[in-house]
Protein backbone atom coordinates (compact mmCIF):
# COMPACT_ATOMS: atom_id res chain seq x y z
CA UNK A 1 0.00 0.00 0.00
CA UNK A 2 1.29 3.29 -1.13
CA UNK A 3 0.42 6.78 -1.43
CA UNK A 4 -0.93 6.60 -4.17
CA UNK A 5 -3.64 4.32 -3.38
CA UNK A 6 -5.07 6.69 -0.90
CA UNK A 7 -4.68 9.50 -3.58
CA UNK A 8 -7.13 6.99 -5.74
CA UNK A 9 -9.44 6.70 -2.77
CA UNK A 10 -9.40 10.14 -2.31
CA UNK A 11 -10.19 11.20 -5.71
CA UNK A 12 -13.02 8.81 -6.34
CA UNK A 13 -14.90 10.01 -2.86
CA UNK A 14 -14.40 13.63 -3.60
CA UNK A 15 -15.93 12.76 -7.06
CA UNK A 16 -18.87 10.74 -6.02
CA UNK A 17 -19.62 13.23 -2.93
CA UNK A 18 -19.56 15.91 -5.54
CA UNK A 19 -22.41 13.91 -7.56
CA UNK A 20 -23.95 13.19 -5.25
CA UNK A 21 -27.51 14.03 -5.14
CA UNK A 22 -29.50 13.14 -1.92
CA UNK A 23 -29.03 12.01 1.54
CA UNK A 24 -29.70 8.34 0.55
CA UNK A 25 -26.88 9.01 -1.94
CA UNK A 26 -24.82 10.20 0.81
CA UNK A 27 -25.55 7.93 2.99
CA UNK A 28 -24.39 5.24 0.71
CA UNK A 29 -21.19 7.08 0.23
CA UNK A 30 -20.32 7.17 3.64
CA UNK A 31 -20.69 3.40 3.84
CA UNK A 32 -18.26 2.59 1.23
CA UNK A 33 -15.60 4.77 2.69
CA UNK A 34 -15.82 5.39 6.22
CA UNK A 35 -18.03 2.12 7.36
CA UNK A 36 -17.24 -0.33 9.10
CA UNK A 37 -16.25 -2.15 6.00
CA UNK A 38 -15.68 0.37 4.12
CA UNK A 39 -12.33 1.36 1.83
CA UNK A 40 -10.94 3.38 4.70
CA UNK A 41 -11.34 0.10 7.09
CA UNK A 42 -9.60 -1.90 4.87
CA UNK A 43 -6.51 0.24 3.99
CA UNK A 44 -6.19 0.20 7.86
CA UNK A 45 -6.13 -3.48 7.72
CA UNK A 46 -3.12 -3.48 5.42
CA UNK A 47 -1.36 -0.90 7.59
CA UNK A 48 -0.39 -4.51 9.59
CA UNK A 49 2.09 -5.38 6.48
CA UNK A 50 4.09 -2.36 6.52
CA UNK A 51 7.34 -1.54 9.05
CA UNK A 52 6.55 0.13 11.73
CA UNK A 53 7.82 2.98 10.20
CA UNK A 54 6.02 3.11 7.14
CA UNK A 55 3.04 2.36 9.53
CA UNK A 56 3.31 5.00 11.51
CA UNK A 57 3.32 7.45 8.40
CA UNK A 58 0.64 5.80 6.22
CA UNK A 59 -1.39 5.53 9.99
CA UNK A 60 -1.42 9.70 10.22
CA UNK A 61 -2.05 9.71 6.40
CA UNK A 62 -4.79 7.77 6.38
CA UNK A 63 -6.51 9.72 9.54
CA UNK A 64 -6.21 12.71 7.85
CA UNK A 65 -8.12 11.10 4.66
CA UNK A 66 -10.31 10.06 6.80
CA UNK A 67 -11.29 13.43 8.68
CA UNK A 68 -11.37 14.95 5.71
CA UNK A 69 -13.82 12.92 3.92
CA UNK A 70 -15.87 13.15 6.70
CA UNK A 71 -15.93 17.11 6.45
CA UNK A 72 -16.75 16.67 2.76
CA UNK A 73 -19.68 14.57 3.61
CA UNK A 74 -21.05 16.54 6.34
CA UNK A 75 -20.39 19.81 3.69
CA UNK A 76 -22.14 18.13 1.10
CA UNK A 77 -25.10 17.22 3.72
CA UNK A 78 -25.83 21.14 4.59
CA UNK A 79 -25.73 22.22 0.71
CA UNK A 80 -28.31 19.53 -0.17
CA UNK A 81 -30.34 20.54 3.42
CA UNK A 82 -30.50 24.06 2.06
CA UNK A 83 -32.23 23.32 -1.44
CA UNK A 84 -35.63 22.43 0.18
CA UNK A 85 -36.62 19.46 -1.46
CA UNK A 86 -33.34 17.35 -2.90
CA UNK A 87 -30.70 17.93 -5.11
CA UNK A 88 -32.92 17.46 -7.86
CA UNK A 89 -34.39 20.94 -7.99
CA UNK A 90 -30.82 22.15 -7.55
CA UNK A 91 -29.78 21.29 -10.80
CA UNK A 92 -29.52 23.62 -13.39
CA UNK A 93 -31.37 21.58 -15.34
CA UNK A 94 -34.53 23.42 -13.68
CA UNK A 95 -34.33 26.04 -15.93
CA UNK A 96 -35.75 24.94 -18.74
CA UNK A 97 -35.86 27.52 -21.68
CA UNK A 98 -38.30 25.09 -23.71
CA UNK A 99 -40.59 24.56 -21.73
CA UNK A 100 -43.51 26.44 -23.00
CA UNK A 101 -44.60 29.57 -20.73
CA UNK A 102 -47.57 29.89 -18.87
CA UNK A 103 -50.42 32.41 -20.55
CA UNK A 104 -50.99 35.57 -18.65
CA UNK A 105 -54.65 36.10 -18.01
CA UNK A 106 -55.81 39.01 -19.71
CA UNK A 107 -59.24 40.55 -19.04
CA UNK A 108 -61.81 41.27 -22.00
CA UNK A 109 -65.31 44.04 -22.34
CA UNK A 110 -68.07 42.56 -20.71
CA UNK A 111 -70.39 40.52 -22.88
CA UNK A 112 -73.12 43.76 -22.83
CA UNK A 113 -69.85 46.06 -23.67
CA UNK A 114 -69.70 44.34 -26.99
CA UNK A 115 -72.94 43.83 -27.48
CA UNK A 116 -73.57 47.44 -27.33
CA UNK A 117 -70.65 47.75 -29.64
CA UNK A 118 -71.87 45.41 -32.32
CA UNK A 119 -75.25 47.67 -32.00
CA UNK A 120 -73.21 50.95 -32.30
CA UNK A 121 -71.65 50.11 -35.41
CA UNK A 122 -74.77 48.34 -37.20
CA UNK A 123 -77.17 51.74 -36.81
CA UNK A 124 -73.42 54.17 -37.59
CA UNK A 125 -73.35 52.27 -40.82
CA UNK A 126 -77.23 53.78 -41.23
CA UNK A 127 -76.04 57.05 -40.43
CA UNK A 128 -77.35 56.68 -36.65
CA UNK A 129 -75.32 59.12 -34.04
CA UNK A 130 -74.39 58.39 -30.63
CA UNK A 131 -76.05 60.41 -28.09
CA UNK A 132 -76.26 60.03 -24.37
CA UNK A 133 -78.31 61.49 -21.19
CA UNK A 134 -77.86 61.53 -17.77
CA UNK A 135 -78.62 58.74 -15.66
CA UNK A 136 -80.21 60.77 -12.78
CA UNK A 137 -82.84 62.29 -14.80
CA UNK A 138 -86.08 64.81 -13.84
CA UNK A 139 -89.21 64.43 -13.45
CA UNK A 140 -89.84 67.01 -16.75
CA UNK A 141 -87.78 64.79 -19.30
CA UNK A 142 -88.40 61.42 -17.85
CA UNK A 143 -92.43 61.95 -18.02
CA UNK A 144 -93.58 65.20 -18.76
CA UNK A 145 -91.83 65.85 -22.20
CA UNK A 146 -92.90 62.48 -23.01
CA UNK A 147 -96.38 63.63 -22.81
CA UNK A 148 -96.98 61.56 -19.46
CA UNK A 149 -98.78 63.78 -17.50
CA UNK A 150 -98.79 63.94 -13.69
CA UNK A 151 -101.44 62.04 -12.32
CA UNK A 152 -102.28 60.02 -15.48
CA UNK A 153 -101.93 56.34 -14.27
CA UNK A 154 -99.19 55.59 -17.77
CA UNK A 155 -96.54 57.05 -15.17
CA UNK A 156 -97.61 53.49 -12.92
CA UNK A 157 -95.50 51.84 -15.84
CA UNK A 158 -92.58 52.54 -15.11
CA UNK A 159 -91.82 51.90 -11.64
CA UNK A 160 -89.98 54.78 -10.61
CA UNK A 161 -87.00 54.94 -7.99
CA UNK A 162 -87.44 58.63 -6.88
CA UNK A 163 -84.70 60.62 -5.43
CA UNK A 164 -84.96 62.74 -2.49
CA UNK A 165 -84.34 66.43 -3.31
CA UNK A 166 -84.97 69.83 -2.01
CA UNK A 167 -85.35 70.92 -5.62
CA UNK A 168 -88.74 71.58 -7.28
CA UNK A 169 -88.54 69.31 -10.19
CA UNK A 170 -88.35 66.40 -8.72
CA UNK A 171 -85.36 63.89 -9.10
CA UNK A 172 -85.16 60.23 -10.31
CA UNK A 173 -83.04 57.41 -11.30
CA UNK A 174 -84.46 57.22 -14.99
CA UNK A 175 -86.63 54.82 -15.99
CA UNK A 176 -86.05 54.69 -19.34
CA UNK A 177 -83.74 56.34 -22.54
CA UNK A 178 -86.59 58.50 -23.85
CA UNK A 179 -86.04 61.32 -22.01
CA UNK A 180 -82.79 61.98 -23.97
CA UNK A 181 -85.29 61.87 -27.50
CA UNK A 182 -86.18 65.49 -25.57
CA UNK A 183 -83.26 66.38 -24.56
CA UNK A 184 -81.53 66.41 -28.11
CA UNK A 185 -84.75 67.66 -29.96
CA UNK A 186 -84.48 70.51 -27.81
CA UNK A 187 -80.44 70.94 -29.05
CA UNK A 188 -80.28 69.95 -32.13
CA UNK A 189 -82.24 70.84 -35.25
CA UNK A 190 -84.01 67.82 -37.93
CA UNK A 191 -83.44 65.81 -39.78
CA UNK A 192 -81.36 63.65 -36.93
CA UNK A 193 -81.05 59.87 -36.45
CA UNK A 194 -80.38 58.98 -32.86
CA UNK A 195 -79.35 55.95 -31.27
CA UNK A 196 -78.89 55.96 -27.15
CA UNK A 197 -77.49 52.59 -25.19
CA UNK A 198 -78.06 53.31 -22.04
CA UNK A 199 -78.35 52.16 -18.20
CA UNK A 200 -81.97 52.56 -16.96
CA UNK A 201 -83.38 51.77 -13.45
CA UNK A 202 -86.78 50.30 -12.32
CA UNK A 203 -88.39 49.72 -8.52
CA UNK A 204 -89.03 46.22 -9.03
CA UNK A 205 -88.28 42.57 -7.78
CA UNK A 206 -85.73 40.69 -10.14
CA UNK A 207 -86.29 37.25 -11.74
CA UNK A 208 -84.67 35.25 -14.62
CA UNK A 209 -85.85 38.10 -17.53
CA UNK A 210 -86.01 41.86 -14.96
CA UNK A 211 -83.53 43.35 -13.26
CA UNK A 212 -83.66 46.37 -11.57
CA UNK A 213 -81.00 48.17 -12.69
CA UNK A 214 -80.77 46.87 -17.11
CA UNK A 215 -80.30 48.51 -20.27
CA UNK A 216 -82.03 49.72 -23.00
CA UNK A 217 -81.52 51.10 -26.38
CA UNK A 218 -83.35 53.89 -28.13
CA UNK A 219 -83.04 55.11 -31.65
CA UNK A 220 -85.20 57.94 -32.75
CA UNK A 221 -85.39 59.10 -36.33
CA UNK A 222 -86.84 62.61 -37.40
CA UNK A 223 -87.23 64.16 -40.84
CA UNK A 224 -90.05 66.11 -42.94
CA UNK A 225 -91.14 62.48 -43.95
CA UNK A 226 -90.99 59.57 -42.10
CA UNK A 227 -93.43 55.97 -41.96
CA UNK A 228 -94.10 52.95 -39.95
CA UNK A 229 -92.20 51.76 -43.43
CA UNK A 230 -88.94 53.13 -43.06
CA UNK A 231 -88.89 51.99 -39.19
CA UNK A 232 -89.91 48.39 -40.20
CA UNK A 233 -87.16 48.17 -42.65
CA UNK A 234 -84.60 49.88 -40.11
CA UNK A 235 -84.96 47.48 -38.11
CA UNK A 236 -85.11 44.35 -40.23
CA UNK A 237 -81.94 45.35 -41.25
CA UNK A 238 -80.69 45.68 -38.02
CA UNK A 239 -82.11 42.45 -37.28
CA UNK A 240 -80.46 40.92 -39.74
CA UNK A 241 -76.76 42.24 -39.30
CA UNK A 242 -77.14 41.47 -35.65
CA UNK A 243 -78.41 38.31 -35.23
CA UNK A 244 -76.17 37.48 -38.54
CA UNK A 245 -79.61 35.93 -40.35
CA UNK A 246 -82.75 36.63 -41.64
CA UNK A 247 -85.36 36.81 -38.70
CA UNK A 248 -89.20 36.83 -38.36
CA UNK A 249 -90.46 39.75 -36.12
CA UNK A 250 -93.52 41.19 -36.11
CA UNK A 251 -95.11 45.11 -35.01
CA UNK A 252 -98.06 44.31 -32.78
CA UNK A 253 -100.29 47.34 -31.85
CA UNK A 254 -99.58 48.43 -28.04
CA UNK A 255 -99.64 51.73 -25.98
CA UNK A 256 -96.83 54.36 -24.94
CA UNK A 257 -97.83 57.96 -24.57
CA UNK A 258 -94.86 59.00 -26.54
CA UNK A 259 -95.93 57.61 -29.71
CA UNK A 260 -98.44 57.91 -32.37
CA UNK A 261 -99.35 54.66 -33.16
CA UNK A 262 -97.32 52.33 -31.35
CA UNK A 263 -96.48 48.89 -31.57
CA UNK A 264 -94.53 46.46 -30.21
CA UNK A 265 -91.59 44.42 -31.79
CA UNK A 266 -91.57 40.41 -31.15
CA UNK A 267 -88.96 38.38 -32.69
CA UNK A 268 -89.02 34.33 -32.94
CA UNK A 269 -87.59 32.80 -29.71
CA UNK A 270 -84.36 31.96 -30.49
CA UNK A 271 -84.01 29.69 -27.72
CA UNK A 272 -86.42 27.58 -28.39
CA UNK A 273 -86.48 28.24 -32.50
CA UNK A 274 -89.79 29.39 -31.61
CA UNK A 275 -91.41 25.91 -30.72
CA UNK A 276 -92.22 27.93 -27.44
CA UNK A 277 -90.01 27.40 -24.28
CA UNK A 278 -90.14 29.20 -20.31
CA UNK A 279 -88.02 32.11 -21.91
CA UNK A 280 -91.09 33.26 -24.56
CA UNK A 281 -93.88 31.76 -22.11
CA UNK A 282 -94.42 29.23 -24.85
CA UNK A 283 -95.51 31.58 -27.28
CA UNK A 284 -92.38 31.20 -29.59
CA UNK A 285 -92.59 35.13 -29.74
CA UNK A 286 -90.43 37.40 -27.73
CA UNK A 287 -91.04 40.84 -26.95
CA UNK A 288 -88.08 42.86 -27.55
CA UNK A 289 -89.01 46.51 -28.28
CA UNK A 290 -91.47 49.61 -27.99
CA UNK A 291 -91.62 51.61 -30.76
CA UNK A 292 -94.19 53.97 -32.78
CA UNK A 293 -94.53 57.37 -34.23
CA UNK A 294 -93.21 59.74 -32.36
CA UNK A 295 -96.38 61.75 -31.06
CA UNK A 296 -96.92 65.10 -32.08
CA UNK A 297 -97.06 66.27 -28.30
CA UNK A 298 -93.45 65.36 -27.88
CA UNK A 299 -92.39 67.40 -30.72
CA UNK A 300 -94.47 69.75 -29.76
CA UNK A 301 -92.68 70.15 -26.26
CA UNK A 302 -89.55 69.94 -27.47
CA UNK A 303 -90.26 73.30 -29.63
CA UNK A 304 -90.72 71.29 -32.83
CA UNK A 305 -93.57 71.87 -35.72
CA UNK A 306 -95.60 68.65 -35.81
CA UNK A 307 -96.87 70.08 -39.06
CA UNK A 308 -93.65 70.13 -40.19
CA UNK A 309 -91.26 67.02 -38.81
CA UNK A 310 -92.36 63.46 -37.99
CA UNK A 311 -90.56 60.99 -36.39
CA UNK A 312 -90.13 57.56 -34.95
CA UNK A 313 -88.66 56.14 -32.18
CA UNK A 314 -88.00 52.92 -30.98
CA UNK A 315 -86.83 51.35 -27.48
CA UNK A 316 -85.22 47.90 -27.68
CA UNK A 317 -84.06 46.17 -24.13
CA UNK A 318 -80.31 45.51 -25.18
CA UNK A 319 -79.33 43.13 -22.48
CA UNK A 320 -82.59 40.85 -24.00
CA UNK A 321 -80.77 41.25 -27.50
CA UNK A 322 -78.09 39.93 -26.14
CA UNK A 323 -79.90 37.25 -24.00
CA UNK A 324 -81.22 36.13 -27.24
CA UNK A 325 -77.64 35.91 -29.61
CA UNK A 326 -76.06 34.27 -27.37
CA UNK A 327 -78.90 31.97 -25.88
CA UNK A 328 -78.63 33.25 -22.17
CA UNK A 329 -81.45 32.01 -19.82
CA UNK A 330 -80.49 34.72 -16.66
CA UNK A 331 -80.67 38.09 -17.38
CA UNK A 332 -78.86 38.80 -13.62
CA UNK A 333 -75.98 36.65 -14.75
CA UNK A 334 -74.93 39.64 -16.68
CA UNK A 335 -74.32 41.67 -13.34
CA UNK A 336 -73.07 38.87 -11.41
CA UNK A 337 -69.17 39.04 -11.75
CA UNK A 338 -69.37 35.23 -12.33
CA UNK A 339 -65.98 34.74 -14.12
CA UNK A 340 -67.24 31.16 -15.53
CA UNK A 341 -70.21 32.85 -17.25
CA UNK A 342 -68.14 36.06 -18.26
CA UNK A 343 -65.49 33.73 -19.70
CA UNK A 344 -67.42 32.49 -21.95
CA UNK A 345 -67.77 35.88 -24.22
N1 LIG B 1 -89.47 53.77 -23.18
C1 LIG B 1 -90.29 52.61 -23.34
C2 LIG B 1 -90.11 51.69 -22.14
O1 LIG B 1 -89.21 51.85 -21.42
C3 LIG B 1 -89.89 51.86 -24.59
C4 LIG B 1 -90.24 52.62 -25.83
C5 LIG B 1 -91.48 52.48 -26.42
C6 LIG B 1 -89.35 53.53 -26.35
C7 LIG B 1 -91.84 53.19 -27.54
C8 LIG B 1 -89.68 54.26 -27.51
C9 LIG B 1 -90.95 54.07 -28.08
O2 LIG B 1 -88.85 55.12 -28.05
O3 LIG B 1 -91.25 54.77 -29.21
O4 LIG B 1 -90.91 50.83 -21.94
Amino acid sequence: MTEIDLKIVREKAEKEIRAAQNRADLERIFHSYLGKRGQIALLFKELKDLSEEQRRGMGQKMNELKKYLEKILTQKKSILARVKGGAKKAEPSRFDLDRPGRKPEIGHLHPLTQTKREIMAIFASMGFVVAAGPEMENEWYNFDALNIPKDHPARDAWSTIWIKSPESTKLLLRTHTSPVQARYLEAHPPPLRIIVPGKVFRYEATDASHESQFYQLEGLMVDKKVSAASFKAVIAEFMKRFFGKNLEFRLRPDFFPFTEPSFDVAMTCLTCSGRGCPVCKKTGWLEVAGAGLVHPNVLRFSGLNPEKWQGWAFGFGWDRLAMMKYKIDDIRLFNSGNLRFLEQF
